[in-house]
């Protein structure tokens, strides 16, 4: 058995429970101060701010600092091949996201390159991602396929999720996402690609067991919202829970349609409409929110604060992704958060942890510092969360726990 206590914890921070908060609740965290949390193989068996457990296990001073639940990207497009720092001086002449993937870039230009490489090679580019994700304090990551767009590639991408998730401390999560683009090969025959995808494409990833979800890009010129139900619809009978990526650029309807097929969650929803918001309140969708990219596209922020007036609960996200966001960093998000929704440290803190961790179907295991959850953990470089989420731009990590395991201690 191994086990660790970590003590002198000069403040402990977290949401409670194994469900998504919303309202009022998402700013509700449980506080101590001179606080401990004991975990043994890997597991949280007890915290508290008096009557520490006597062990003659591991123990660790957290020296007075913050201590969080690790925190959980519920979004990320981390498996691609080369990077696109061309496309910045076509944003600084502002040519537009959708422009640029209407002329064969953007995505397009991401998918050649993933064809062109190994899965060594992917593994091993997303594995260095991953290690530094893990120094930035994430403990637990959502990862989509989507620059395959057929069937071979895309199961290329999944199974370097699922070897990375054997070889990696960080959890990861899958994501099936082959509606991401529509292949130019099909421009002319849209219906031969969504053929594909619930035909071939689908029936192949349940069948290896390569994903938990299905994700499409719902937006002009890539997927309508009745093509994207269609797929979605397709994806859960073969047992993928449906994402959908609604309302980035434009609102074509892809919130309304998140609550209406109750999806796990909707993402981005820069754009979102009244509608969108109630209807993900009703289908009881989490809004996974990823401002970093607002701030990358110089786009508007999604209306945070009514999302949680309204009772959706809200998730933070990071987005990374070789376009829209090359930024993996969660406590960057945070500021942005913060800063831009308006949202409190505490809302923030629950958006990057336990609502995450229901974003991606997580929250019995991971996202808050409960017992019988996995002993994740972040002792952060801050006395308390609104240093954490005041100060810019320097990683405040200090140790990394996954699963009762050190990191960058
Ligand atoms: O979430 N919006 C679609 N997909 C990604 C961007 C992917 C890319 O540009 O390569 C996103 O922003
Ligand atoms: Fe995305």
């Amino acid at each position: 058995m191994s086990s660790l206590l970590i003590h002198n914890i000069g403040m402990l921070v977290t949401p409670e429970g194994t469900e998504a908060r919303r309202g009022a609740d998402q700013g509700t965290l449980r506080v101590l101060e001179n606080a401990w949390v004991y975990t043994e193989n890997g597991e949280i068996i007890s915290y508290g701010d008096r009557n520490m457990p006597i062990t003659m296990g591991e123990k660790l001073d957290a020296g007075g600092r913050l201590v969080t639940p690790g925190l959980v990207d519920a979004h990320t497009h981390l498996i691609f091949g080369g990077w696109r720092q061309n496309e910045l001086a076509m944003k600084l002449r502002n040519v537009p996201y959708l422009d640029i993937l209407a002329a064969g870039g953007g995505i397009l230009s991401t998918v050649k390159a993933t064809h062109a490489a190994t899965e060594d090679e992917l593994a091993a580019k997303a594995g260095a991602v991953l290690d530094e994700m893990l120094a930035f304090g994430t403990t637990t990551c959502e990862a989509k396929s989507g620059y395959g767009l057929d069937k071979n590639e895309e199961l290329k991408q999944l199974k370097v999720i699922k070897r990375l998730n054997k070889e990696h401390p960080l959890d990861l999560v899958p994501t099936f996402m082959g509606a991401h683009a529509l292949p130019p090969e099909f421009k002319e025959n849209r219906e031969d690609y969504l053929k594909l995808l619930c035909e071939v494409m689908i029936p192949a990833v349940a069948k290896q067991k390569l994903a938990k979800f299905c994700d499409v890009f719902c937006e002009t010129g890539v997927f309508t919202a009745e093509e994207s139900r269609r797929i979605l619809e397709c994806g859960r009978q073969y047992g993928l829970i449906p994402k959908i990526h609604a309302d980035e650029i434009d609102a074509i309807g892809g919130s309304q349609l998140a609550g209406e097929i109750g999806a796990i969650s909707a993402e981005h929803l820069i754009v979102c409409p009244e509608e969108g918001i109630q209807s993900m309140a009703q289908g009881g969708t989490v809004a996974c929110l990823l401002p970093a990219t607002s701030f990358y596209l110089n786009a508007a922020y999604a209306p945070a604060r009514k999302m949680i007036e309204a009772g959706v609960p809200v998730a933070l996200a990071s987005d990374f992704n070789p376009g829209s966001c090359p930024c993996l960093n969660l406590q960057l998000v945070m500021n942005i958060a913060c800063l831009k929704y308006r949202l409190t440290p505490e809302e923030v803190l629950t958006g990057v942890t336990l609502n995450a961790a229901a974003a991606i179907g997580m929250a019995d295991k991971v996202g808050s510092i409960d017992r019988m959850k996995q002993a994740d953990l972040v002792i952060w470089d801050a006395p308390d969360l609104n240093y954490l989420c005041y100060r810019l731009g320097s990683n405040l990590a200090h140790t990394v726990i996954k699963k009762g395991v050190k990191y960058h201690g």
